[in-house]
């Protein structure tokens, strides 16, 4: 029998009612690959599903992201062997655990030169911006771009890549001490949200000039003054809830704000299928490549410190991605 360590949820609430547990894990599917993990991601998203936001049905593991290296192969797997270094961001939740078991469509192998840190520190944070940049709005170089929470995890990749890609990107953030990482991450200029005229300091750091995207995973502290900074018919991308869920925003609103689009994404859809989830993963690892998207790790922690984890970055004490090791 083989045993593993986990984070288990059975109750929604602070980050308390998260606990490890040693139990036996299940015998391989067929299609499945046990994953060793070595390093593992957390994202926002943890956060919601711990508090019930997003709920899942308890109890249950959390995470989305994780990397490591082949430990078993199951049956009707073609292509993965034992000692292969894997990752995964899309194989429902349970990643916060030492030993996986994972479709192994879900995993994609990595190229010698992104470590495990990186890569479960980069994946499903990459992937986001991937298909935000490349999909939701094929971002050229010459647009102005706002980029709320730009020294968060998702944040500062956004605004790295974006800038490769000639883009200019105005970011916010939550407080003053933030400010260098978001410049340092490609933000010609770096707007506090505590000022409660940001919007208006936004303009100002523009000279005036209103952007084609905003990008606002702040949702309810942000999403209707949001729609005050976007150009004529720009967009306006609802892709979070950090501060809570965004408002119901009335059609006639975005007609009065300048013929205005909204959109509210998610990065699972656009990785569903698993030849568009590798085709997605070659162009983030090509970006990384490139020195396109670089990862800054916040905070590492190890698996038993999990509550610290979700404490810090509830606290917003944390920029850049957090890194949790078995
Ligand atoms: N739709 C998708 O496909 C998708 C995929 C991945 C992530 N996301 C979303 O993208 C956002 C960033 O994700 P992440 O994992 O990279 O997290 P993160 O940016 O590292 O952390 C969230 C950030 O939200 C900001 N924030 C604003 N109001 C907050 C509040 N009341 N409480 C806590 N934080 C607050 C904080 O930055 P400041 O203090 O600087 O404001 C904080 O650092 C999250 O909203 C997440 O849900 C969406």
């Amino acid at each position: 029998m083989v045993m593993r360590r986990v984070v288990k949820l059975t109750a929604f609430g602070a980050p308390q009612v998260l606990s490890i547990v040693r139990e036996a894990l299940a015998p391989l599917a067929p299609g499945e690959v046990r994953v060793r993990q070595t390093a593992i991601g957390f994202n926002f998203i943890d956060i919601y599903q711990r508090k019930g936001v997003y709920p899942l049905p308890l109890p249950t593991g959390l995470g989305f992201e994780a990397a490591g290296v082949v430990d078993a192969v199951g049956s009707e797997v073609a292509g993965l062997r034992v000692g292969d270094r894997v990752a995964y961001m899309n194989a429902g939740v349970g990643a916060y655990a030492d030993l996986r078991n994972v479709p192994a469509d879900k995993l994609v192998t990595l190229p010698e030169t992104i470590t495990d840190a990186a890569a479960a520190t980069l994946l499903f944070k990459g992937m986001t911006a991937q298909y935000l940049l490349r999909r939701t709005y094929p971002v050229q170089a010459g647009d102005l771009l706002l980029v709320h929470s730009a020294a968060g995890g998702v944040g500062q990749i956004l605004t790295r890549w974006a800038t490769a890609l000639g883009a200019e990107v105005i970011g916010t953030t939550g407080s003053p001490h933030k400010h260098e990482a978001a410049r340092a991450a490609g933000c010609v200029a770096v707007v506090d949200l505590n000022d409660p005229d940001w919007p208006e300091a936004f303009l100002t750091a523009s000279g005036g000039r209103k952007a084609r995207v905003v990008y606002d995973a702040v949702g309810k502290d942000t999403l209707i003054r949001s729609l005050d900074c976007a150009a004529p018919f720009g967009l306006v991308v609802c892709y979070g809830a950090s501060s809570g869920k965004a408002p119901a925003v009335d059609p006639e609103l975005l007609n009065k704000k300048g013929c205005l689009f909204l959109t509210r994404p998610s990065v699972f859809p656009h990785n569903a299928d698993p030849a568009t989830f590798r085709a997605n993963a070659a162009d983030l690892f090509d970006a990384i490549a490139r020195g396109h998207v670089t990862v800054d790790i916040g905070g590492r922690f190890a698996l038993d410190a999990i509550v610290e984890v979700h404490r810090a970055a509830e606290e917003r004490r944390c920029s850049g991605a957090l890194l949790i090791t078995p």
